[in-house]
């Protein structure tokens, strides 16, 4: 796959994903909810969560119209996840996508409420409105899988629970395998989770299905050791984020507990492994994944 090819394809699903995130975020919940929603996931991120959504769909012969419910009801989740990761009881943080954050911005109660809004308008996009069932672009048992996955992923298995652990390890000396697991949960669950939402909008076999499954495993776990080194390794400007947070928190990272040289090899590793996957796959079309996973590992971001 030429590089344009990849670049051609990535910027038209980014305006798609923009485009459904603009009709379906609303303007008009109440007592400006709704602004506070759209500041917090409109214009701006990577959203590699979606693109993930949409190529695993591709490579697995899926239909747009449901992978794209899929690739922006995980865009919500991960948007959420970042208002209440920024709050001052967790992160602290005042800067988000090159912007103040929700709740320096619209205060704490209205950032919590986005947060809490956008959480449920996730899977309110998974599930047909009344009376629309004919029409709706997922059947019910997609539709029913489709919550199931993200559920597993955002609660307390997955993000949610890996915040958990986040939280209550500021200041401690975790173990690698500690550290894995928490990055897992926190991060890697919903990459996972993008990857087989995607597939589950398609046809993948037994092969195809476990290959993907470990493809998202990789990357997911590589995803988060990236953020930890771009924390100390670039500027705020560059991460559109406070940069050196980590170490000012007191957050055991694979930076602070591996060492920068040992994370950077894990995330090659990484890599390696999600390439490995693909090409056991069995699918023909990955070429998409692929470069995701090149970028994900090589981005400054
Ligand atoms: C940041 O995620 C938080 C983590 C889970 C590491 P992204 O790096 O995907 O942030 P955006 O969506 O591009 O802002
Ligand atoms: C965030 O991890 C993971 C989430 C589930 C939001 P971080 O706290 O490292 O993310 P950033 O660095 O603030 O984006
Ligand atoms: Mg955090
Ligand atoms: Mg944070
Ligand atoms: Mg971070």
């Amino acid at each position: 796959m030429k590089t344009a090819a990849f670049e051609d394809w990535k910027r038209q699903a980014q305006m798609a994903v923009e485009a459904a995130l603009e009709a379906w975020v609303p303007e008009d919940a109440p007592a400006g909810l709704g602004v506070a929603m759209r500041y917090g996931v409109l214009d701006g991120g990577k959203r590699v969560r979606p693109l993930l959504v949409l190529a695993a769909a591709q490579a697995t012969g899926g239909s747009e119209g449901a992978a794209m419910r899929a690739a922006v009801a995980v865009e919500l989740i991960h948007a959420y996840s970042l208002i209440h990761d920024d709050m001052p009881c967790m992160d602290n943080d005042v800067l988000r996508r090159g912007k103040p954050t929700v709740h320096v911005q619209f205060g704490q109660a209205q950032a919590m409420l986005a947060g809490d809004a956008m959480h449920t308008l996730a899977f309110e996009l998974l599930t047909a409105p009344p009376g629309q069932e004919e029409d709706f672009e997922l059947a019910p048992a997609l539709s029913a899988r489709l919550c199931g996955l993200l559920a597993r992923a955002a609660g307390h298995t997955g993000m949610a629970g890996g915040q958990a652990i986040d939280l209550a390890s500021v200041g401690k000396p975790l173990s690698h395998a500690q550290l894995r697991d928490m990055h897992r949960r926190k991060t890697g669950a919903l990459l996972q989770a993008s990857v087989r939402m995607g597939a589950a909008c398609g046809r993948p076999d037994a092969r195809a299905w476990q290959a993907l499954s470990e493809y998202g495993e990789a990357i997911g776990l590589a995803f988060q050791i990236v953020d930890d080194i771009l924390d100390v390794t670039q500027e705020s400007s560059t991460l559109g984020k406070t940069a050196g947070k980590d170490q000012d928190s007191n957050k055991p990272t694979y930076v602070t507990v591996l060492g920068l040289d040992a994370a950077r090899r894990q995330v090659q590793e990484l890599h390696a492994q999600a390439h490995a996957a693909l090409s056991g796959s069995g699918l023909a079309e990955t070429a998409m994944l692929a470069r995701l996973a090149d970028r994900i590992v090589e981005r400054d971001s």
